[in-house]
């Protein structure tokens, strides 16, 4: 074929394709197809034209010259074509709109209210404590005295100001003692905090940096271990869901506590009624040193307490395999729980 039928064919097949775009990705590819300055079939073209002996290139100058024409008139028209119909473009009154997105609650406060409520209901204060909390009530006042070997199990973030990131609620525990020894509070008492606390952790499917705590504490006369076991049997069988939560204590030290306990829970699911126990909290009676602190006369008065991690108790209640789900802000994982 020559150049003459090569010039005739472009104009024909490029004047065609431009015409029939219809939208801007068609446009780009056959803007580079045709009119490309690296390998469109116009540069082909020219270079064809170049490698011409000069009376010849008289003859195709002007054809060259007038189908590249055509082709640009060509590209700019389906250009202008496709802006406009995107201007034009009506409104369509029966396009579905996109579906409607209900929000829904944390898993966490879920659980949270939960427990808020089932302790309401046994006559207990829901209090609360600030994040920024002096030494004195997230260790001091807990009997967790300066260089006390029990600060190494929390190490946490401490401002320049002294101040440090609450470690546990039982900060709540320490506030309420000083709220005792200041007259602005008599016992009997019974409170319960659910809030974020704050370790220095290494992130893991297990751990967080940032989580939730319950704190429950009670000062009254006459107060049992027993009353500490049915308290927590209670809590849990409202967070859980459940009405046969079985429970273990198992002898463990905490400072602010004597005796003091871990409490195992019993899971009900992978191996059925023969399944694993979980530590699940740290509990005990207040240690009496505490209570002397506080300006409590612990021959008069006694009391529980117990801590937990709501991450925890919630992993179990919807068996969550990882506490990253609760802080990761991935609306795939928290839309499950509605
Ligand atoms: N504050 C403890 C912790 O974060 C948990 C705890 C243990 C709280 C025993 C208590 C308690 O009130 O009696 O590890």
């Amino acid at each position: 074929m020559g150049l003459r039928e090569d010039l005739e064919a472009a104009k024909a097949t490029g004047l065609g394709e431009l015409a029939a775009v219809a939208d801007a990705a068609s446009l780009e590819a056959a803007r580079v197809a045709w009119l490309g300055a690296r390998s469109g079939r116009m540069k082909e073209l020219k270079e064809a034209f170049s490698a011409l002996p000069g009376d010849q290139k008289r003859e195709f100058g002007r054809v060259l010259n007038e189908v590249d024409a055509a082709l640009k008139e060509a590209f700019k028209s389906a250009q202008e074509r496709l802006a406009g119909a995107v201007q034009d473009a009506p409104i369509d009154l029966t396009m579905p709109v996109p579906a409607h997105r209900p929000g829904s609650i944390h898993p966490i406060s879920q659980v949270a209210a939960d427990i808020e409520r089932v302790f309401t209901s046994m006559g207990y204060e829901v209090i609360d404590g600030p994040h920024v909390e002096e030494d004195e009530f997230n260790f001091g006042r807990l009997n967790i005295p300066a260089d006390h070997p029990a600060r190494d199990a929390q190490d946490t973030f401490w401002l320049s100001t002294g101040k440090l990131l609450r470690t546990h609620t039982s900060s709540v525990q320490g506030r309420t003692y000083a709220g005792v020894g200041s007259g602005a509070l008599t016992p009997p008492f019974r409170r319960v905090v659910v809030g974020k606390v704050f370790r220095y952790e290494a992130v893991d499917a297990t751990h967080d940096n940032t989580f939730t705590q319950v704190e429950g504490f009670v000062v009254d006369k006459g107060i049992t271990v027993a009353h500490l076991v049915g308290t927590i049997k209670t809590m849990l069988a409202a967070a859980l869901k459940r009405d046969d939560v079985d429970i273990r204590l198992r002898p463990h030290f905490f400072p602010f506590v004597e005796p003091g306990f871990e409490v195992d829970v019993r899971l009900l699911h992978g191996e059925g009624r023969l399944a694993k126990w979980m530590e699940l909290l740290g509990c005990g009676m207040i240690h009496p040193r505490v209570l002397t602190m506080g300006g409590i006369d612990p021959e008069q008065w006694q009391g529980f307490a117990f801590g937990l991690g709501l991450e925890r108790l919630t992993m179990v209640r919807h068996q969550i395999g990882d506490i990253r789900l609760f802080n990761g802000a991935d609306l795939r994982g928290l839309r499950q729980f509605t």
